[in-house]
């Protein structure tokens, strides 16, 4: 009998809650109708809480889940009743950061040509992945405002990179590179402007790149790699880059896709993957479309499918996009991406076809 693997879920704000009900459904079927040993553990967690009682991240759920679970798959944060978005920082970054998943892996796979924007392109044009610094860089918070609300005001943030996490996410790139059978890593960075902390990163890089035979490492800064992007995104397999650059590009990317609602991501410790691994879409809480049935679930059902990968269960991984794909051919899908289904209608399409097979 395999170990019992533990899932924490929060659905967060907006539409976090309603496009994870339905990824969590899904394992639902996993569990239930192919017998994954998956237990699911919801947490009442997100701004709604946060209004309550004032609760954020309680020391006791952080070390719960790092002790218990071997996922968490996270909805989104993010909700105007708190304008400084500070449950948010904590639920999100108490992960990120206090988990130290240093890799968010953001897969930029278009599954339909109809959903490429890209004039003269298709989906096969689509296929790549990013690796994005994620526990470091200007997301940090080292910083502070001088004379604030006066004409003489001043506002720093710090951009932080350290050796070791430089190396860390770079090699993670082609590491992932190596095992998947991918022959080109693109480093973006800025060091033309930035000359000291993206000169470490360009020297870490060829170092890096050197220890990889057969792989071709190239260089761009991230405006140039931007424009490529738009021209040809066939020339690209993996992209490795800062946290702040990796969430600009991969938004881009998710362009390609369709849209955010068909963006998913994994932020893990890729050195050590059986530490506990956070599951998100690329989306955040979109406010607008919240409770009203229209927020593309698509995103959430193809984190649930590099969640279940990533716990052992690839060929699940595969399935589940084969399903989505059907769905976005038949029209089976959400006002963005074309069809005139509910979250909760085209989710179910999918699900349904998934318990078919299982
Ligand atoms: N990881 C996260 O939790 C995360 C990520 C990004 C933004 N946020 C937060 O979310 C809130 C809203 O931010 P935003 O508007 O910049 O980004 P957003 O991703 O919520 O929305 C951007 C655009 O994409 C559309 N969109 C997003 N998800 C969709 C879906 N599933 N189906 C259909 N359309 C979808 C929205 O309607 C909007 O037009 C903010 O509070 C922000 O801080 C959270």
């Amino acid at each position: 009998m395999p170990a019992r693997k533990k899932i924490a879920i929060i659905g967060g704000d907006g539409i976090g809650p309603s496009v994870t009900e339905e990824a969590k459904k899904l394992l639902e079927i996993y569990r239930d109708k192919a017998g994954l040993p998956l237990d699911l553990w919801e947490l009442d967690l997100g701004a709604d809480r946060y209004l309550r009682d004032g609760t954020t991240f309680p020391k006791e759920i952080q070390i719960a889940i790092q002790r218990e679970c071997s996922a968490v798959l996270l909805g989104a944060l993010g909700d105007p009743r708190v304008p400084n978005l500070e449950h948010a920082r904590d639920i999100l970054f108490g992960m990120r950061f206090g988990y130290d998943l240093y890799a968010n892996v953001r897969p930029v796979r278009a599954l339909a040509d109809r959903l490429v924007p890209l004039k003269g392109r298709t989906a096969k044009d689509v296929d790549f992945v990013v690796f994005r610094e994620n526990t470091e860089g200007i997301y940090v918070g080292m910083g502070g405002q001088f004379k604030r609300g006066t004409p003489d005001e001043v506002a720093i943030n710090e951009d932080l990179n350290t050796r070791k996490g430089v190396e860390r996410i770079i090699r993670a790139a082609f590491e992932y590179a190596r095992s998947h059978g991918k022959t080109k890593v693109t480093m973006a960075d800025k060091s033309n402007a930035m000359r000291h902390a993206h000169e470490l990163w360009l020297r870490v890089f060829h170092e890096v790149g050197a220890q990889y035979q057969g792989i071709e490492a190239r260089h761009l800064y991230v405006d140039a790699l931007c424009l490529l992007l738009v021209q040809d995104p066939s020339q690209f397999e993996v992209i490795v880059t800062n946290n702040l650059f990796g969430d600009i590009v991969t938004d881009l990317g998710a362009a390609f896709q369709g849209g955010l609602g068909m963006a998913a991501s994994a932020n893990v410790h890729a050195s050590s993957p059986e530490k506990v691994t956070l599951f998100e879409p690329v989306h955040g809480s979109a406010p607008p479309l919240a409770g009203k049935d229209i927020a593309n679930p698509f995103a959430a059902l193809l984190t649930a499918g590099m969640l279940l990968a990533h716990l052992g269960w690839p060929e699940e991984e595969r399935r589940i996009e084969r399903r989505v794909t059907e769905a976005i051919e038949e029209m089976a899908c959400t006002v963005d991406v074309g069809g005139k289904l509910g979250t909760r209608a085209a989710a179910a399409w999918v699900r349904e076809r998934v318990a078919s097979e299982l």
